[in-house]
């Protein structure tokens, strides 16, 4: 019997955590699957990281990604340049995953090349087109041109319906970041001393690097993190800050050479991992931690108005307070100073998967095409 050629598609840091455990479980079952994996490299130091800790090996790198670069020049490249990858992969499936500008692309490249998509983490919503800016339509752009919906949670199905997409192939999977995570966490103990944190201080997490937060947004979340350190001599704040220019200017200029803020390089995912778990308070923009963070019993202060995941928002764990420099200074004050409110925001729960959504991928892969393909 022929294989099943399937072609996973990823470019930035977060699709990569994501879509790891998928082609691992791809490439266990050589019998079945041919397992074909293309880079769009839309990141490339922070995608580099992930391929070296999972151990990919792209079959095809495109190497877009250049200083600065804007949304036109990632669409028409990855739009242009992956026709040449199906050409020479044909591929039966294509998989991309979520909301980046790779992945709305690297869709609408398999749709004109008529090869079915399968989107991974379909179907999260804001209904707000910009919020996230350009994520939201990136997602929406990507479930109407797939094919098969693997959607992380019942919200997620239920908003592929609203959106008129046909339930035939909607599938509820569970999200692939807790592979990722139960993954990581299980097989690494990643040592944390070269960042020189306090041992006897609290610490915070910060990560931000959303374009929507581009410009006064990340000033007010840099001085809400000066005026807490201020007041606060017991806490310290640990900021990987993403490589984005956007973010590294202001960051360094607010942050830099602070007291008790650890402003440090993107850290690879085992060592970040390790981090959450021994952070005390986690305050992110990040989509990926909101989902993380919640199934290691961390308090997550969202720094946005909006969120596609309201799972943990209504289980409790997580909190969207925006950035407005004083709200957030009242909210992390709160969490320090109120044992109560800081006990009801840290139990651990999981609503975005069990760590077995890879192997339900696969499995649906396997059923949809083991017909097609003879
Ligand atoms: C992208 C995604 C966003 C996702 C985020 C995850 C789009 C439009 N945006 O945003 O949805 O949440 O990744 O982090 O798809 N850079 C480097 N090295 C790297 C990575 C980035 O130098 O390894 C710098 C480059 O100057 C690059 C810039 O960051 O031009 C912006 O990268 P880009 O992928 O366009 O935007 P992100 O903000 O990372
Ligand atoms: N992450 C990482 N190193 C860091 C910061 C984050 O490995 O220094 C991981 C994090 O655990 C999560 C993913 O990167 O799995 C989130 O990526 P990002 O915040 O860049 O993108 P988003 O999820 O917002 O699209």
């Amino acid at each position: 019997m022929a294989r099943i050629r399937v072609l996973t598609v990823f470019g930035t840091r977060p699709e990569a955590i994501k879509m790891a455990p998928l082609v691992k479980e791809l490439e266990k079952q050589t019998d079945i699957f041919k397992s074909i994996v293309c880079v769009t490299a839309q990141h490339r130091q922070m995608l580099d990281q992930v391929l070296k800790l999972f151990r990919i090996y792209p079959d095809y790198d495109l190497n877009i990604m250049k200083p600065n670069q804007d949304l036109w020049s990632i669409t028409t490249e990855v739009l242009m340049l992956m026709k040449e990858v199906f050409e020479k992969s044909k591929p039966d499936i294509v998989l991309v995953h979520g909301d980046t500008t790779t992945s709305m692309a690297a869709a609408l490249s398999a749709f004109y090349a008529r090869i079915p998509v399968g989107h991974v983490e379909a179907g999260l919503r804001t209904f707000n087109k910009f919020y996230p800016f350009p994520e939201e339509i990136n997602r929406v752009f990507a479930d109407s041109l797939s094919t098969y919906h693997f959607a992380p949670t019942e919200t997620s199905v239920q908003n592929l319906i609203k959106s008129s997409i046909s339930s035939e192939h909607i599938y509820k999977t569970g999200n692939t970041v807790i592979d990722a995570l139960l993954h990581t966490v299980e097989n690494n103990r990643a040592d944390l001393t070269y960042i020189g944190l306090n041992p006897s201080l609290k610490t915070i997490l910060l990560t931000s690097h959303r374009r929507e937060n581009f410009g006064d947004p990340i000033r007010n979340i840099c001085k809400a993190v000066l005026e807490l350190t201020e007041k606060n001599k017991d806490i310290q704040v640990v900021y990987p800050v993403h490589l984005n220019p956007n973010v590294q200017e202001p960051v360094n200029e607010l942050l830099g050479g602070k007291e008790r803020i650890h402003l440090i390089a993107p850290m690879e995912y085992a060592p970040f991992c390790t981090l959450m778990k021994e952070s005390h308070i986690i305050m992110t923009d990040s989509g990926g931690v909101q989902e993380e963070a919640p199934s290691l019993g961390k308090p997550v202060l969202v720094l946005r108005t909006t969120t596609e995941r309201p799972e943990a928002v209504e289980y409790g764990t997580v909190k969207l307070v925006g950035t407005d420099t004083q709200k957030i200074v009242e909210e992390v004050q709160n969490l320090l100073d109120n044992p109560q409110e800081y006990k009801k925001m840290s139990e651990s729960i999981n609503p975005y998967g069990d760590g077995l959504a890879s192997k339900r991928i696969v499995e649906i892969i396997q059923k949809e095409f083991a017909a097609k393909i003879g």
